[in-house]
């Protein structure tokens, strides 16, 4: 399947998120044999220290949002574009987590927020999914606080000899059939696996966090290079 272009691609994804929204979580669980959760503790612990309202952009079911809160009990704004992903994971919060996590639906490339008005944000599987990623890092750094820290989660491709023909055999041909016979989607998880394969190394994405104006950027691979989480700060002064 051919990866969708620039324009078609937003269509495609918001349609794509909002077929499969109702499984999305038990998938997550179940391809990542729960791993994800220990990414996502991960990725918050990355901000810690954080003050102020954290932005979650690419919140989907808001799972990112509630840890985040869970974590540092701050405030946490949740934007996705895909409002049945938005809808489906705020009927879920609890009376306490709703008070603290606002759902926003809204593009991520063109946030409808305020200059410098983030402590820190995240991003969990979302950088892959946006049409044009560096406006959305840019968008991501100009809400930021300077001194702000920025946590995005992304998968990544294994480099491991034989681990990684696994993997890939694994991405290919497993995933998008256990994925597409639960969610009933099929071409979602052929295109989960094709967008991994054909997104930036790990090395590019540190590159636009750098051209965007993010300073001590780094990153680190997690269980053998599947995912990785990288780390940015917004300088403290900047020529905004
Ligand atoms: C793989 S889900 C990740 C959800 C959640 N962060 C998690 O950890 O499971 C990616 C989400 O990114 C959202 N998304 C993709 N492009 C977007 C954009 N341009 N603006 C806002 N949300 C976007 C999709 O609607 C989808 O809900």
């Amino acid at each position: 399947m051919p990866l969708p272009n620039r324009e078609e691609k937003k269509d495609f994804v918001q349609e794509k998120f909002s077929s499969v929204t109702a499984r999305y979580d038990f998938l997550n669980s179940l391809l990542s044999l729960g791993i994800d959760r220990l990414w996502r503790y991960s990725t918050v612990k990355a901000l810690s220290g954080v003050t102020g309202p954290v932005l979650d952009v690419c919140a989907g079911t808001l799972p990112l949002s509630r840890e985040i809160f869970r974590q540092t009990k701050e405030p946490v704004v949740a934007l996705d574009f895909c409002y049945d992903m938005l809808r489906f994971g705020a009927q879920r919060l609890s009376a306490l987590e709703r008070r603290s996590i606002h759902p926003l639906c809204a593009d991520g490339e063109s946030l409808p927020l305020a200059s410098s008005s983030f402590g820190g944000f995240s991003v969990a599987f979302g950088i892959r999914n946006l049409a044009d990623l560096p406006r959305g890092l840019s968008e991501m750094f100009r809400v930021l606080r300077p001194g702000g820290k920025g946590a995005i989660l992304e998968f990544s491709r294994p480099t491991l000899p034989v681990f990684k023909d696994l993997y890939r055999f694994y991405l290919h041909r497993v995933l998008p059939r256990i994925g597409g016979a639960i969610s009933g989607d099929q071409e979602a998880y052929v295109y989960l696996a094709e967008s991994i394969q054909g997104f930036f190394s790990q090395h590019e994405v540190c590159n636009m966090l750098k051209e965007s104006g993010f300073v001590k950027v780094g990153y680190m691979p997690m269980t053998l290079g599947i995912v990785t989480l990288y780390t940015c700060t917004k300088p403290q002064v900047t020529d905004e």
